[in-house]
């Protein structure tokens, strides 16, 4: 094309002004994108994505299994596949969560693009606007974005170190009529608190008896590094749970493969929702994630990942005892990737940011987590992130922050 033809195209388009749904207009962009964005100058330590640690992706094996898979699948690697799916993952994923404790057959297995597109589905299918859905509180961001976007509005459960107080939920059915509950029961993205089996099984009781799906949001699940193991809601609840799982923390999240493990009777439903979204997930990638897992080398990597993480989060904790002021408390997760941090009331999170920017740290503030916008006097932080060394500094420079602006 030469310049004459560009100038030959006389009519000026105005994109800006194309009718785009008012929805759309006022959707806001992530504030974690955005601080996120402050966290990538140089010298700046950031405990605020929920980032895995680079240092874990097996990318050597990643590699050769790339290779493998196109020697091995040719161009089947690379066509248009299944919706539900490549029939080989979806058959290893079952095994896998069928040993993890939840009998499962590959008819349960719908593979989704990350488990964030799970929690998109799941609206999509489900939510028709101003219709409620349960949610903890705080809850993960992410999944607030994907309801908001199909204008849900929130039945909020308070939580405690068990996890959500079930017994507000009957209160918020009858009230509210929600059509989903959405529950983050393991290693909690942002408190990292795990709810227990029997709050558990009396949510599923509740869920049944008012027919209303629970929808777990399990992407932590395998990575516990501290305490006893505790059921799963799918265990407990079997096709009561739609169990939204993912490679994303336990292989590489730019892989962007994940599955929806729910009963074979509407499964078929999720499917053509799937096949409306993005046709089916990378096919590619799905081939390379197989070959990972039949391999063995995924099970060996796991506590490999698990080992990293412990020791980041146990030296958070002994950090945070050492630097940070009284009159704050946190969470101790036993496993994922997060900690939670409550400040005193007075104290409001969002504003001592910039204070952390200045002395180069960063942070999530927490309100965003709350879908009514309250909690500014919390925060989020990530340990599986940073390196040992960035750990005690950021830290440091927290502590320093927080005693400069105790009430
Ligand atoms: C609770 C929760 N759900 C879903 C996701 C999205 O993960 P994925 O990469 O599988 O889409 C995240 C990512 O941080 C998360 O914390």
């Amino acid at each position: 094309m030469n310049d004459d033809m560009l100038t030959a195209s006389a009519v000026k388009a105005d994109p800006e002004k194309w009718p785009f749904t008012p929805h759309v207009i006022s959707l806001e962009t992530s504030i974690i994108r955005e601080i996120l964005k402050i966290s990538s100058k140089p010298g700046v330590i950031s405990l605020a994505g929920g980032y895995p640690s680079p240092e874990m992706f097996p990318l050597e094996d990643l590699k050769q299994s790339a290779i493998d898979v196109i020697d091995e699948f040719q161009s089947a690697s690379a066509q248009y596949s299944f919706s539900m799916g490549i029939p080989v993952l979806r058959e290893a994923i079952a095994e896998r969560e069928t040993k993890l404790g939840a009998p499962t057959k590959t008819e349960n297995i719908l593979i989704t693009s990350g488990s964030q597109q799970g929690i998109e589905l799941c609206a999509r299918a489900f939510i028709d606007p101003g219709e409620y859905i349960i949610t903890e509180y705080p809850t993960y961001v992410g999944a607030l974005q994907a309801f908001d976007f199909y204008q849900a509005q929130y039945a909020m459960v308070d939580m405690d170190q068990d996890g959500m107080l079930v017994d507000q939920v009957e209160d918020a059915i009858k009230k509210y009529k929600p059509k989903l509950i959405y529950t983050v029961s393991t290693f909690q993205n942002p408190t990292g608190i795990t709810m227990s089996e029997e709050r558990k099984r009396a949510l599923v009781e509740i869920a049944v008896k008012y027919g209303i799906p629970i929808v777990d949001d399990n992407p932590y699940g395998e990575l516990r590094f501290a305490g006893e193991h505790v059921a799963t809601m799918k265990d407990v609840g079997g096709d009561a749970v739609i169990s939204l799982g993912t490679f994303s923390k336990i292989i590489a999240p730019g892989l962007r493969v994940g599955w929806m493990n729910c009963s074979d009777k509407i499964i078929a439903l999720f499917e053509k929702v799937k096949q409306c979204a993005d046709l089916h997930a990378n096919t590619f990638t799905q081939y390379m994630i197989y070959n990972y897992v039949r391999s063995g080398k995924l099970a060996a990597h796991i506590p490999e990942i698990i080992e990293n993480y412990g020791a980041k989060r146990n030296l958070m904790l002994k950090e945070m005892d050492k630097h940070f002021p009284a009159g704050l408390s946190w969470t101790k997760p036993e496993g994922g990737l997060f900690l939670w941090i409550e400040l005193p009331k007075s104290m409001s999170a969002s504003e001592l940011l910039p204070k952390a920017i200045e002395e180069k740290v960063t942070y999530v503030y927490g309100h965003p987590f709350f879908p009514d916008g309250k909690g500014d006097n919390t925060m989020r932080l990530n340990f599986s992130n940073a390196s040992h060394e960035q750990i005690s500094l950021a830290i440091e420079r927290l502590g320093k922050v927080l005693k400069e602006n105790m009430p």
